[in-house]
């Protein structure tokens, strides 16, 4: 693997995924038991974390992850701390940008043996934020592996450890694996949620995507996955319950105002007494209740602690 962007730098040569999620499943279930059994394996190499976003979990998971395996670890928030960087070709930088993606990228790839990237979409500009003008710029400067901290569409590291936590939890061979929107106050990228998607489809599980009229994914993302927008229906008999809000693909970014679809007890006795996930910050009792998120079904905790397993194993097998 040499770099971590998407699903599909887990795909072997002929594009079957099976082997190497298993690999990466199977690495991280060892990283549980033993966190520091490759302690030596980075000893001398840097990572480079750089946030162009707030983050919490995916910062101090992987900083941990990388000290872990014995690396060095730079974090920058380029909001605070860089300059303002411009991505487009030819751009005549006579405004708000001081520095080019280009040279940025590539300084920071004689520093690093490896960087990492959170940066979100401006949830304005579709076309624009569906190429990831960000996260491939750095990939295309670098000169070093790139791992995706969360970009403008996927959150990769998020759903590794989702697969992960899913198949810790999971009682049965084939679960019921429900992903349902849920309410917000602001609009939301459709990161999380088009990455869960993308990856269950390699899971083997009876997936279900569950949205109101209007938020349907990407079709790209979501593929043929069934998608409900009746979510009482959709939670029948469901063993898993991944929460998340996402704005609108089509109405591009738009907020959507449903506030039943937040997540309460009543619906949660309509599954097959589901654990829920959700890969937090989460909004109490507008996303999901109190109820539900200090009951025995919430797994969030768990869920937020699995990131250090899918970050360490990620670096791994990139500086392996
Ligand atoms: N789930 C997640 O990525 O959390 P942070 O935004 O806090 O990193």
């Amino acid at each position: 693997m040499d770099k971590f962007i998407s699903v599909a730098d887990i795909a072997d040569p002929l594009g079957g995924y099976g082997e190497n999620l298993k690999q990466l499943l199977d690495l991280m279930g060892s990283y549980q038991k033993q966190p520091l059994k490759d302690s030596e394996i980075g000893r001398g190499k840097t990572i480079g974390l750089l946030f162009f976003n707030p983050s919490l979990r995916t910062r101090m998971s992987t900083i941990k992850a990388s000290q872990n395996l014995g690396m060095q670890v730079i974090s920058m928030n380029t909001s605070n701390d860089g300059w303002a960087l411009e991505t487009a070709d030819g751009t005549v930088m006579d405004q708000g940008s001081a520095e080019h993606i280009k040279e940025a990228a590539a300084v920071m790839g004689t520093y690093c043996d490896l960087l990492a990237i959170r940066s979100f979409p401006s949830l304005k500009d579709r076309k624009s934020d569906y190429a990831e003008q960000v996260i491939n710029g750095f990939v295309a400067n670098a000169g070093v592996p790139v791992i995706n901290l969360e970009s403008a569409t996927l959150h990769p590291l998020q759903s590794l450890t989702d697969v992960f936590t899913i198949d810790s939890l999971s009682k049965k061979d084939k679960p019921k694996v429900v992903l349902t929107w849920a309410p917000h106050v602001k609009a939301l990228p459709q990161s999380v949620a088009n990455s869960f998607a993308e990856w269950m489809q390699h899971y083997d599980c009876d997936l279900t995507i569950t949205n109101p009229p209007g938020f349907d994914l990407s079709k790209k993302y979501r593929g043929d996955v069934t998608v409900m927008h009746d979510q009482d229906a959709a939670l029948k008999d469901a063993d898993f319950v991944y929460v998340k809000n996402w704005s609108a693909f089509e109405d591009y970014g738009t907020v959507g105002d449903f506030p039943d679809w937040r997540i309460t007890a009543e619906k949660m006795k309509l599954t097959n007494d589901a654990a829920l996930l959700h890969c937090l910050p989460v909004r109490r009792n507008v996303v999901i209740d109190d109820a539900v998120l200090d009951s025995e079904q919430s797994h969030v905790i768990q869920q937020a602690g699995n990131r250090v397993l899918a970050a360490q194993a990620v670096i791994k097998t990139i500086i392996s």
